[in-house]
């Protein structure tokens, strides 16, 4: 039915690259050429598309009830073209004893749909993966057993998928969830917009830290500065997790106490005192610096998020003294021996570099 299989993929821990690596294995297997590129640190223009009768995949995890901005903003450069595509999201999935459980896809096939359609091409399939949640921010990796289960069971379905695809049917489960979908569309809203941003100030790096410069220079959006030494993560950031995982002594944290010092230092403290010095002045302008209108809140987030930044800074700078350093980079969870890290099973460091980058397209 196709010539070739063609999959761009973006992955931070490995498991949208795991499914670009089943969906290869099994083109290859059935004679169609078939090529995985990451679109890591890609540049424009792109390449034009590939003849009509080469399939083309677009893989990648859900972030924020949606697809990464990354994958989108790859998405938006891809050149016009009328093949046949595909897209895969990969989800957050848990376990309940030996019973897979679902993430949320929310947004992150529609919205794809949508725009590779306007593109000219033919959506030919919308499906989802639940392979193991790599939110470590939120929760230690899952054990062993889970992500076993999940692997395993997600290896299946994607054999199931790849049948029906490459002999040139169409597969739309990822859509059996769309009312939820549709129904938390404002929270996905909300996360491409604003709340990435909040979390790529979560990070620090520790004391532990020894700048070695893996994280840096493994970022597929190549959003870590190394500053003095240690990596300082940028607005860029889409916190894919690869850094916290790949870090090879363990000293990238999520930091709750920099996350709750700055909520009540913005939220709690300026915005009030905002509000009350505005109100000497004219009770319009106090009103609207606390109105709850859609656009006021997403200017004052920005606003915020600034403020944000620049706490961050000093912050950074502040860590290298250790009393500093306990505080905002050590008394949280994901320091302790528990707080397991992730990585899809198989891969390594390795990976992410010898993959194709869409610049050798
Ligand atoms: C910041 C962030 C946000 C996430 N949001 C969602 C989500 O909304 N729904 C979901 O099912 N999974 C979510 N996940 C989980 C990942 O999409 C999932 O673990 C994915 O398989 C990771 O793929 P990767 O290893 O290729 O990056 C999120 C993960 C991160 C790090
Ligand atoms: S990988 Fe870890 S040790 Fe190396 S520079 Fe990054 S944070 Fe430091
Ligand atoms: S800085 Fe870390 S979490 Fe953020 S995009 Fe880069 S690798 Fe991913």
């Amino acid at each position: 039915m196709y010539r070739e299989l063609i999959i761009h993929y973006l992955s931070g821990t490995g498991n949208a690259l795991t499914a670009a690596r089943w969906l290869e294995e099994i083109a290859k297997a059935g004679n169609m050429a078939a090529r995985i590129m990451a679109i890591d640190r890609f540049r424009r223009p792109l390449a034009p598309p590939p003849p009509e009768d080469t399939l083309i995949g677009f893989l990648f995890p859900t972030h924020g009830f949606c697809l990464p901005w990354y994958m989108l903003k790859f998405m938006l450069a891809f050149p016009r073209g009328r093949n046949r595509i595909f897209c895969l999201n990969t989800c957050a999935g848990t376990t309940l004893g030996r019973v897979p459980l679902p993430g949320l896809s929310g947004l992150a096939l529609i919205v794809p749909a949508i725009v590779l359609s306007l593109k000219g091409y033919r959506v030919r399939g919308l499906v989802s993966l639940n392979l193991p949640s790599n939110w470590i921010s939120l929760h230690p990796g899952l054990t062993k057993r889970a992500v076993s289960v999940l692997v395993e069971h997600c290896r299946k379905k994607t054999g199931r998928y790849a049948a029906t695809l490459f002999s040139g049917g169409r597969a739309y489960h990822g859509l059996i969830s769309l009312p939820v979908d549709l129904a938390i569309s404002p929270v996905a809203f909300g996360y491409l917009l604003v709340g990435r941003f909040w979390l790529a100030k979560m990070f620090m790096a520790n004391s532990d830290c020894d700048g070695c410069g893996v994280c840096a220079n493994n970022c597929p959006m190549a959003a870590l500065v190394m500053k003095n030494g240690r990596p300082c993560w940028t607005f860029r950031c889409e916190s894919c997790m690869r850094c916290m995982n790949i870090c090879p002594r363990k000293a990238i944290q999520v930091s709750y106490v920099f996350a709750a010092a700055s909520a009540y230092l913005l939220y709690g403290l300026l915005l009030p005192l905002a509000i009350m010095a505005a109100l000497h002045y004219s009770e319009t302008a106090a009103a609207i610096i606390g109105s709850k209108s859609t656009a006021i809140v997403l200017v004052r987030a920005w606003f915020v998020l600034g403020v944000m930044f620049l706490f961050y800074r000093i912050v950074q700078r502040l860590i290298r003294f250790r009393p500093f350093d306990f505080i905002f980079a050590r008394l949280t969870p994901t320091s302790l021996g528990f707080w397991r890290r992730y990585l899809a099973p198989g891969t390594g460091v390795k990976d992410f570099r010898r993959e194709h980058t869409t610049d050798k397209m």
